[in-house]
């Protein structure tokens, strides 16, 4: 680590932190009172896949900034370049103008998408799925007398922690205490096949294409004409690391077709390389008509998210131009940053030419085969499953019932990972009783070497919490 701030200056940044930080995600009361246990973590530095914390400790980060984010890896001064050169230039308009890393940005990112033509810029995850949401009600209203406005969202999928997009949040814990949610977001089953045998009716053979089935009859249930669009994550991330089952995907796209129904994928973790290609959905061989991104974008070293439509969607809000009210009145005014789109160019750049999309399908083989490895040691795995560097380990008291381990234990797993200098996730507060999967998603510059000592971490810790 390259300290540049002296041991007692860090202890007054713990200390601030302690008094006035609010941490996401977190229980603060260990940290605080009268007798603390602990300190809260800063993390003082990142270079390549490797973090240091307050205590100068070296992690290896297997989850990419904790949440599926610095896919380039940290300490990347050819992005810092990038965003210093154009905020000092131009830093900030509102978005009723354009920008030129703005306008570059789209039309570099639309080269990896085909059929998708627009980019609506926003600054989160939650905002882009919001302005999804929004697109969707304003065609309801413009098209069909405001009817057919519902949006379907899916059991263990997460859209955010804004209202809405906890209204079409489908991880239980997560949303508990946060309601009442808006009105019109319905919910349709999951596609978890591991956990079929706990869906009435789930055949044993053709899963995929029954699962899609029930979105259907949750369709028919509330009437076609009142759905206008289905929101889907391309592969399940915080409600369990889901892998779409075999015949899903094309089932889905049909129904969509088949009831004027818009389909908006929500590649807010997986987009900008995670599975191995540019974007989630392409491992699918499916057509969206929304897709939304942000995690992975520029990477964490701005804040930026993105709504992408088709020409379709957009010439619906320029079709009438002498109604005041006909065009999308929305507006996001960080969306006018120039760092994001600056930052996003660059990162675009160095996935092409570091190869990083070939590197996330050799180095995700790589995890899945050791994870699968370590499952033949570890009776307590009962489930391996990804799609490039986007894993998940399912935790279960008995492989046969497939009964989850108690929570305590993954937490045990993740603790002792730490330990040992491997920051690893696990599901947290999502899915009631199942928050039982151990997570891995590294930078897409992870190494063979990164990627055996992240998994021997894994194997050293579940010998020890589980024996
Ligand atoms: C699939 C998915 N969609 C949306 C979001 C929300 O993104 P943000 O936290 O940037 O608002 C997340 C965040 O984890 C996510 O995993």
């Amino acid at each position: 680590m390259n300290v540049y701030i002296s041991p007692n200056d860090l202890e007054a940044v713990v200390e601030a932190d302690r008094a006035h930080v609010w941490h996401h995600l977190v229980q603060h009361a260990p940290w605080t009172g009268d007798a603390p246990k602990g300190d809260p973590r800063i993390i003082v530095e990142g270079k390549g896949l490797r973090v240091w914390d307050q205590h100068g400790k070296e992690h290896i980060d297997a989850v990419a900034g904790g949440v599926w984010t610095v896919n380039v890896g940290y300490g990347r001064e050819s992005i810092a370049d990038a965003v210093r050169e154009q905020i000092l230039r131009m830093n900030f308009f509102g978005g009723t103008v354009g920008s030129i890393p703005g306008a570059q940005f789209a039309e570099k990112l639309m080269t990896k998408m085909p059929g998708m033509t627009r980019l609506y810029y926003a600054n989160s995850g939650s905002e882009a799925n919001e302005k999804a949401f929004k697109i969707v009600r304003q065609i309801a209203h413009k098209r069909y007398g405001g009817k057919k406005h519902k949006v379907l969202y899916r059991d263990r999928d997460y859209h955010g922690s804004t209202l809405a997009t906890m209204s079409a949040g489908g991880q239980d814990e997560r949303n508990a205490q946060y309601g009442p949610f808006a009105p019109g977001f319905v919910r349709v089953p999951h596609c978890m096949e591991y956990r079929k045998h706990e869906q009435d009716g789930a055949p044993v053979e053709n899963y995929g294409e029954w699962a899609a089935d029930q979105i259907e009859k949750v369709i028919l249930a509330e009437g076609p004409d009142t759905v206008g669009a289905l929101c889907l994550e391309p592969v399940t991330a915080g409600g369990g690391v889901i892998t779409p089952p075999e015949g899903y995907w094309p089932r889905v796209q049909e129904i969509c077709k088949k009831y004027d129904i818009l389909l908006h994928i929500d590649e807010v973790v997986c987009g900008m390389g995670r599975t191995g290609t540019w974007f989630g959905y392409q491992n699918y061989d499916v057509q969206p008509d929304i897709v939304t991104m942000a995690k992975g974008v520029a990477s964490g070293y701005a804040a930026i998210s993105c709504c992408v439509t088709t020409e379709a969607v957009f010439d619906m809000f320029r079709d009438d131009s002498s109604d005041p009210l006909n065009y999308f009145r929305d507006i996001s005014t960080f969306g006018g940053c120039t760092a994001g789109p600056a930052a996003a160019l660059e990162n675009m750049r160095i996935l092409e030419d570091e190869g990083l999309l070939q590197n996330t399908l050799d180095m995700g083989a790589r995890l899945i085969a050791n994870l699968n490895a370590m499952a033949e040691k570890h009776a307590v795995i009962g489930d391996v499953r990804g799609a490039g560097l986007f894993c998940g380990a399912e935790l279960v008291a008995d492989r046969g019932s497939k009964d989850p381990v108690a929570e305590a234990m993954v937490g045990a797993v993740v603790a002792d990972c730490n330990q040992q200098g491997v920051i690893i996730g696990a599901t947290n507060r999502s899915v009631p009783g199942r928050n039982n999967t151990l997570c891995f998603s590294p930078p897409l510059i992870a190494t063979a070497d990164d990627i055996d000592a992240i998994t021997d971490a894994v194997d050293g810790a579940l010998g020890r919490v589980f024996g």
